[in-house]
């Protein structure tokens, strides 16, 4: 039997206060679990190896609470902080639960609206910066439309990217070192939600007045519910320096929104997120964005709150292994990856030269074996536990 990997604070796990704290309400029940003390969760986190916590302002501050009520109850989780040693690696703005973004924070039809949600994000930006959060998490489920003509989808993408940037402009003129990172996500609770995969929101960072500032954070469930591969979704924002956070999750697939544990749901998907981490230098935190199920009481949100981290921990073994295994190496190389890392032209070759080159045996090498069945069958070898 091998050892069952133990998390520690170094390998900088973090948890949401609202996924330990998820008292199990959907659309068809009601709440099956007790709220949850937010300095309890930061007392079990800690206890469990984790390093870091981040939370909506409502998770953490109802909404409507007064200033001195607000004051106290940050006091005391700074106090649980500074207790359990755990840091405040994001925030992150409650732009959903409220009946007034029921069309949307920064999106909505309605003005007002928009005012109020970005004034909620700014005083939030302030807590953050306070509790010494480096990344502000910006997830738009409510940005979207059920219906064809109720959504103007350019106005809104104009109101989107005005939103961003008067943030961007607010956390430089307080001087705060804090980024955005934007979360994509396909459908849920919206029918449609702008800015629905991580492509999406590359593409419309650029438009930003800031790109520099603003990043994503992908979760794995969302792209896999859009059937989309999430590690090369990863990969992609890793190219593109924006990979800022991430929200590792277990999901089976395009269907509803499971927050599944990291590790349940697609586990090949998830072996290959780890390995895309790993290979492209990945050192933010590695946050979990899961559910515990309905089904379970406080012992099993722990139970799967630590699942999370030690399945992280075996994954990244056996990346590691897959990738220093010497037989992986040989069928890497007879796969020609090495060839496809040389650029397409030689060292100033023009197109001129390469319209002059000499053609190469173009059957020969149509009907070339590609290697990749057996490469990848020896991926999976590593993650069935019978190499390594
Ligand atoms: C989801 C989302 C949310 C966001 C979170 C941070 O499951 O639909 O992941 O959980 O990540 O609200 O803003
Ligand atoms: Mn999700
Ligand atoms: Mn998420």
């Amino acid at each position: 039997m091998t050892q069952i990997p133990t998390p520690r604070p170094e390998d900088k796990f973090s948890f949401g206060l609202w996924t330990v704290g998820w008292q199990g309400r959907d659309p068809f029940g009601e709440a099956t679990r007790e709220p949850m003390d937010p300095v309890h969760a930061l007392e079990k986190l800690a206890e469990l190896g984790a390093y870091g916590v981040n939370f909506h302002d409502d998770d953490l501050i109802p909404f409507g609470s007064d200033d001195a009520s607000r004051d106290a109850i940050i006091e005391r989780f700074k106090k649980g902080l500074a207790d359990t040693g755990l840091v405040v690696t994001t925030s992150t703005t409650n732009l959903f639960t409220h009946p007034v973004f029921k069309d949307g924070g920064f999106t909505s039809n309605l003005r007002d609206v928009r005012r109020f949600a970005i004034r909620k994000v700014m005083r939030n930006i302030d807590l953050a910066a306070e509790l010494g959060a480096e990344i502000y998490v910006a997830w738009g489920g409510r940005e979207g439309s059920e219906y064809g003509a109720s959504k103007d989808v350019s106005a809104a993408l104009d109101r989107y990217k005005e939103a961003f940037d008067l943030l961007g402009q607010y956390v430089v003129d307080q001087g705060y070192d804090l980024k955005f990172a934007i979360e994509p996500k396909p459908n849920e609770p919206r029918g449609d939600i702008l800015l629905p995969t991580i492509g999406h929101a590359l593409a419309f960072i650029e438009t930003l007045e800031r790109p520099e500032l603003v990043g994503v954070n992908p979760e794995i469930g969302h792209e896999e519910m859009a059937g989309v591969n999430a590690a090369h979704g990863y990969a992609q924002a890793l190219w593109q320096g924006k990979l800022f956070h991430i929200d590792l999750n277990g999901q089976h697939g395009p269907r509803y929104d499971q927050d599944l544990r990291f590790g349940a749901g697609n586990v090949r998907g998830a072996f290959w997120v780890v390995d895309t981490l790993l290979a492209g230098g990945y050192d933010g935190t590695v946050h979990f964005d899961y559910k515990p199920a309905r089904t379970e009481g406080e012992a099993g949100v722990w139970a799967s709150a630590e699942a999370c981290m030690t399945n992280y921990l075996i994954l990244r073994e056996k990346a590691q292994a897959f990738r220093a295994d010497p037989e992986v190496q040989e069928a890497l190389a007879a796969a020609a990856l090495p060839e496809l890392a040389q650029p397409t032209l030689g060292d100033g070759e023009t197109w001129q030269q390469l319209k002059d080159w000499d053609l190469p045996d173009v059957e020969a090498l149509a009907v070339r074996d590609a290697g990749f069945e057996r490469l990848d069958q020896l991926a999976l070898e590593h993650l069935y536990g019978v190499r390594g």
